[in-house]
């Protein structure tokens, strides 16, 4: 089995995620200590605070993917596209087939059903990252079903599990997805293993991502 980091800001030197090629192989090695054989490199794009950047993404990525095949590990690259008040969506894909996507969190973003549409239209299915962030968000709400009918796919932080604020959509059998949205903290890794074994049937979702 194939255990899996779906959300992460591992690429270094990209957003305000792990910032040197040093942390960056410390924390490949606690990776796969853990027994986490495949690593996706989320950098974070369009965010209206974050600074990226993007004219790193391409090379840094190939120097990560050389770092984390000398140790076993695979990486793919993707984003967390930030779906605000922009018109146009674009992303950096997962494996050309998920666009893992954040909101804000003050607020539901103006035309979100459009905005996930347009995803959908490119072929792309959509990844809602760390679901329990948001407020104006419940499990049992109109806004979730939509999500929920457009297919997309639910992750939740290995901090909200810690926190208890995914619990909500774990306990209702909604997560499809636990990710550690690592940016450069060493115990993730080991927290993240501890989480995927404790919920198997969201792992076995993961799976079915066919990454
Ligand atoms: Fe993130």
């Amino acid at each position: 089995m194939n255990r899996l980091d779906l959300h992460s800001h591992l690429l270094f030197g990209v957003d305000h995620g792990v910032q040197t090629r040093e942390l960056y192989r410390a924390l490949l090695l606690e990776y796969r200590k853990h027994g986490i054989d495949t690593l996706v490199l989320t950098p974070h794009i369009f965010h209206p605070t974050v600074k990226t950047r993007v004219e790193n993404i391409r090379e840094n990525f190939r120097l990560a993917s050389e770092d984390a095949a000398k140790v076993g590990i695979r990486t793919i690259l993707g984003a967390e596209l930030y779906l605000g008040s922009q018109t146009e969506v674009r992303t950096i894909p997962i494996a050309g087939r998920y666009a893992l996507v954040e909101f804000p969190v003050s607020a539901k973003p103006i035309g979100l059903d459009r905005k996930l549409q347009q995803l959908l239209d490119q072929g792309l299915e959509p990844i809602i990252a760390h679901v329990e962030r948001y407020p104006w968000l419940r499990p049992q709400g109109e806004t979730f079903q939509m999500l929920k009918d457009m297919g997309a796919w639910i992750q939740v932080n290995v901090s909200g599990i810690e926190n208890k604020s995914a619990m909500p959509y774990i306990q209702r059998d909604l997560v499809d997805i636990i990710a550690d949205d690592n940016h450069g903290d060493r115990s993730l890794p080991g927290k993240l293993r501890a989480c995927l074994d404790a919920f198997p049937q969201i792992c076995a979702r993961m799976e079915s991502l066919n990454l």
